[in-house]
């Protein structure tokens, strides 16, 4: 059963924009996409740019060293060059704590 850990607290993380955060030497991006967070792996699939440098859209985050864009919700590549996923946790908001599963 995965664990949730407290990562951030909701108001570090604004609406448009990312935070990250080391979670046992694991590198995570946070996104704020119109109050609703989402938590990834802070490394495109393609060549292991933070995608925490990317481009932000309304479910998606674009790579911005070569263009691959990921689904935000499953970390699905959605375009080339990358092809494989990037890791996705689950986020939990307890008042102004956010906290994902490991
Ligand atoms: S490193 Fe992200 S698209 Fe190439």
């Amino acid at each position: 059963m995965p664990e949730f850990v407290k990562v951030a607290r909701l108001s570090e993380i604004l609406p448009g924009k990312c935070f990250k955060a080391d979670v046992n030497g694991a590198k995570i991006v946070l996104f704020n996409v119109a109050g609703q967070i989402f938590a990834m792996e802070d490394s495109c699939s393609h060549l292991g740019a933070p995608l925490s440098s990317g481009y932000l859209g309304k479910d998606s985050i674009s790579c911005e060293w070569h263009g691959a864009t990921f689904d935000l919700r499953t970390g699905k590549a959605l375009s080339a060059p990358a092809k494989d996923p990037v890791p996705t946790y689950p986020v939990r908001i307890k008042d102004d704590e956010v906290e994902i599963a490991l």
